[in-house]
C-alpha cells in the first residue's frame, strides 16, 4: 500500500499522519481538510521532520482536493467535532454523520478498495454511518477505539503496578463509551493474570477510569484527547500495511458474533492486508455478556436515533 489518506487534518488526523510518516510503513501519506491551508501547513510541518527523525513517507496535505487521494489503500476519517465539556460523544450525532456522509462519499469515489478507518465520535455510530455509506461502493470499513481505550488501560494498570506496559496484555470490548467492557479476566502482566496482582477493587477503580479516560482529558484540556488516539490508528495502519495479523479490539458491524447482529461495537479482530481477517470470539461469563449487551443496547440507541434521521 503506497498511500494513506487522512482526512480531517486536526489534532487527531495531524497527529495520525505524523505517527504514519514516521513509521515509514508507506510512500506517501495524503492530509486533506476542508480549512484552507491546514493541511498544507501541517503536512509541511510534518514532512520537515523527515531528515531530522530519518523516514521518508513523503507527507502532503490538500483543502478539500480529493483527487489527489485517488488509489489510496487505506482512508482515515477523523473530521468532525470533537468533544466540548459537558457534551458526550452522541450529542455529535447528526452534525458528525452529514460529515461523514459527505468526505467518506468523496473519498470512496477516488479509492474504490480503500479500506475505511473510522476516528469521528460517536465512534460506533459513525462507524455504522460509514458502514452505511459504503454500502453501494463495498469497501470495508472499521473503527478506532479499542486499541485507545486498552491503550488506557494498560497506562494506568503500568502506574498502579509499576510495570511496564508493554508487559500489560489486555483485552476490552463493546462501544467506545462510559459502557465500554474491559476485561481484567484477559488481562495478564507477562503473563500473569491480572487478578494475582492487584486487588479487585484497585482493579474496579482502573476500569471505571478507563471507561471515564476520554472524558477525563476533556476536562483537561477543553477539547478530545489526540497524542493517544492518533498513534492508535497508526498501530492499525501499519498492521494492515505490513499484513501483521495482529490481534486488536476494532469497532466493526456484527452480524450474530456474540449473538449480536447490526450492531457496530468493539471487538476482538485479527487485523491484516484484507483489513478484518477474522473476528475472535472468546468465552464471556454471565457479567461480562451483561456489560456487553449493556454497551450494545447504548449504541443500537444511538444507532436508531440516527437511522430515524434518514440522513442515508
Ligand atoms: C477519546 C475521544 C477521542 O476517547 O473519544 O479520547
Amino acid at each position: 500500500m503506497d498511500k494513506i489518506t487522512v482526512i480531517g487534518a486536526g489534532a487527531v488526523g495531524a497527529t495520525c499522519a505524523n505517527v504514519i510518516a514516521h513509521k515509514d510503513v508507506t510512500k506517501e501519506v495524503i492530509l486533506i481538510d476542508v480549512k484552507p491551508g491546514v493541511a498544507e501547513g501541517k503536512a509541511l510541518d510534518i514532512w520537515q521532520t523527515s531528515a531530522i527523525n530519518s523516514f521518508n513517507t513523503r507527507v502532503t496535505g490538500y483543502t478539500d482536493d480529493y483527487e489527489k487521494t485517488r488509489d489510496s489503500g487505506i482512508i482515515v476519517i477523523t473530521s468532525g467535532l470533537p468533544r466540548k465539556p459537558g457534551m458526550s460523544r452522541d450529542d455529535l450525532i447528526k452534525t458528525n454523520a452529514l460529515i461523514v456522509k459527505d468526505v467518506a462519499g468523496k473519498a470512496m469515489k477516488y479509492s474504490p478498495g480503500a479500506i475505511i478507518i473510522m476516528v469521528t465520535n460517536p465512534l460506533d455510530v459513525m462507524t455504522y454511518a460509514a458502514t452505511k455509506a459504503a454500502r453501494n461502493t463495498g469497501n470495508p470499513v472499521f473503527g478506532m477505539a479499542g486499541i485507545l481505550d486498552t491503550g488506557r488501560y494498560r497506562a494506568f494498570l503500568a502506574n498502579a503496578l509499576n510495570v511496564s506496559p508493554l508487559d500489560i496484555q489486555a483485552l476490552l470490548m463493546g462501544g467506545h463509551g462510559d459502557t465500554m467492557v474491559p476485561l481484567p479476566r484477559y488481562t495478564s502482566i507477562a503473563g500473569i493474570p491480572l487478578t494475582e496482582l492487584l486487588g479487585s477493587e484497585e482493579i474496579e477503580k482502573i476500569v471505571e477510569r478507563t471507561a471515564k479516560g476520554g472524558g477525563e482529558i476533556v476536562k483537561l484540556l477543553g477539547t478530545s484527547a489526540w497524542y493517544a488516539p492518533g498513534a492508535a490508528v497508526a498501530q492499525m495502519v501499519e498492521a494492515i500495511v505490513n499484513d501483521q495479523k495482529r490481534i486488536f479490539p476494532v469497532s466493526t458491524i456484527l452480524n450474530g458474533e456474540y449473538g449480536l447482529k447490526d450492531v457496530c461495537l468493539g471487538v476482538p479482530v485479527v487485523l491484516g492486508r484484507g483489513g478484518i481477517e477474522k473476528i475472535i470470539e472468546i468465552d464471556l461469563n454471565d457479567d461480562e455478556m451483561a456489560l456487553l449487551k449493556t454497551s450494545s443496547g447504548h449504541v443500537k440507541e444511538v444507532m436508531k436515533a440516527l437511522d430515524d434521521m434518514n440522513l442515508f
